[in-house]
């Protein structure tokens, strides 16, 4: 099989022949969302396409004067899979690669290396971000799960919050006539009830009511949230902010927005606090990303998911038996846990249209949220 990524980029480094004249093969190429890579025999960057200096952080300008090695240490098994399609002269494909430097940090690449006869000793490489696609999938699957939470909400909500009033009421009475031996289990009675009120007051959120939506400028959300983090439950924890000053409004629901970045502040925190991270640190970071698309269930539309709000923190990382079931409610590793802000975090970026990605390993954990932006239709809208 003729690998059509290989075929489109010979012909741009390679004066096509076809009599009739192929539409332009860069074009095609920058119009890949996929991370394409022509190095040369030295392992310079002969070329790349949008979807690659994306991928890599790195414009191609820059990348032209770098080679591979500038970017991922000599160790590392990609080189292998080079070696392997400059001798073999065919196509090679590896899985589950890790591409580990300080300039970038991908895990579980699926990289395609293919050979190029016009470009003796070049290596066309096709990336692809496995475990983005692997977030898409979650995003799907965890919409399902915050959905069937709602219908248990909305029940709550009204089957317990009525005689938990009259509990609450009940105990606060007996608190004031038995003898003062008894005084504490009364008293015991009515904190319970207020966590259980507290605990169904959250779940509400989980209710299907449609979003009121305007123009939310992100920084601010961020801005607040940092405030209050710093002045309660993350006042030992050292914050820095790498913001894109020009990064346009969010398309969504300011309050919700507050609470999303909250969640991940406060999970952040309690994981640099819990693990007794000696310099704990939070970073908040936005940008603009081209090309972040996503497909509506159902419908053969894609929405447009340009900016990008990321928390990252130095903590321990997320332990490995949650992770499949990290946006799931009721999913916690606290004591004191309810699992529910994550659960929360995944119903409000649902509502938005938007997807999380996480990427979590010891000492750097970090949760992106991809957001629509404003568009001049949803303007007329509202
Ligand atoms: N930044 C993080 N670093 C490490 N683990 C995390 C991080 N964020 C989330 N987790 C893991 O995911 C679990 C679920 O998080 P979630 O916010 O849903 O619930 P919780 O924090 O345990 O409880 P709640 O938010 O309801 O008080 C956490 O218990 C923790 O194990
Ligand atoms: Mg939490």
């Amino acid at each position: 099989m003729i690998n059509p990524v290989a075929r489109a980029a010979r012909a741009v480094i390679g004066r096509a022949t076809e009599r009739q004249r192929l539409p332009d093969a860069a074009a095609i190429l920058s119009a890949l969302s996929v991370p394409v890579v022509l190095l040369d025999a030295e392992n310079r960057f002969r070329y790349v396409n949008h979807a690659a200096e994306q991928f890599l952080g790195i414009s191609a300008v820059q990348l032209a004067s770098l080679r591979l090695t500038d970017l991922v240490p000599a160790d590392n098994p990609l080189y292998l899979l080079i070696d392997q399609v400059r001798h073999g002269g065919a196509t090679v494909s590896d899985h589950e690669l890790s591409l580990e430097s300080p300039r970038l940090h991908k895990q579980g690449i699926a990289v395609q290396g293919s050979p190029l006869p016009e470009e003796p000793g070049g290596v066309l490489l096709v990336l692809q971000d496995a475990s983005a696609a692997r977030a898409l999938d979650r995003q799907l699957a965890f919409r399902g799960a915050a959905r069937s939470v709602s219908g248990m909400a909305a029940i709550l909500a009204h089957e317990v919050k009525n005689p938990l009033s009259g509990i609450r009421g009940a105990a606060q009475l007996l608190e004031s006539s038995v003898a003062p031996e008894d005084r504490e289990l009364a008293v015991l009675i009515r904190d319970e009830a207020d966590r259980i009120r507290g605990l169904v007051d959250r779940m509400e959120i989980f209710g299907e009511k449609p979003i009121q939506r305007g123009a939310v400028n992100i920084h601010r959300v961020l801005e607040h949230v940092r405030k209050l983090a710093q002045s309660g439950f993350a006042a030992h924890v050292r914050f820095h902010e790498v913001y894109d000053p020009s990064l346009p409004p969010v398309w969504g629901n300011r309050d919700q927005l507050v609470q999303v970045v909250l969640n991940l502040v406060k999970n952040a925190a309690e994981a640099v606090t819990d693990a007794e991270q000696p310099h704990p640190e939070i970073v908040l970071s936005t940008s603009y990303q081209h090309g972040m698309r996503l497909s509506v269930p159902g419908s053969t539309d894609r929405v447009e998911l340009p900016l990008t709000v990321s928390v990252r923190d130095n903590g321990p990382g997320i332990p490995d038996d949650i992770r499949p079931h990290l946006f799931e409610p009721f999913v916690s590793s606290k004591a004191a846990g309810n699992g529910l802000g994550l659960a929360l975090v995944a119903k409000i970026m649902g509502d938005h249209g938007g997807l999380i990605e996480v990427d979590s390993r010891p000492g750097r954990t970090e949760f992106r949220l991809h957001l629509p932006m404003l568009s001049e239709r949803d303007l007329d809208a509202c």
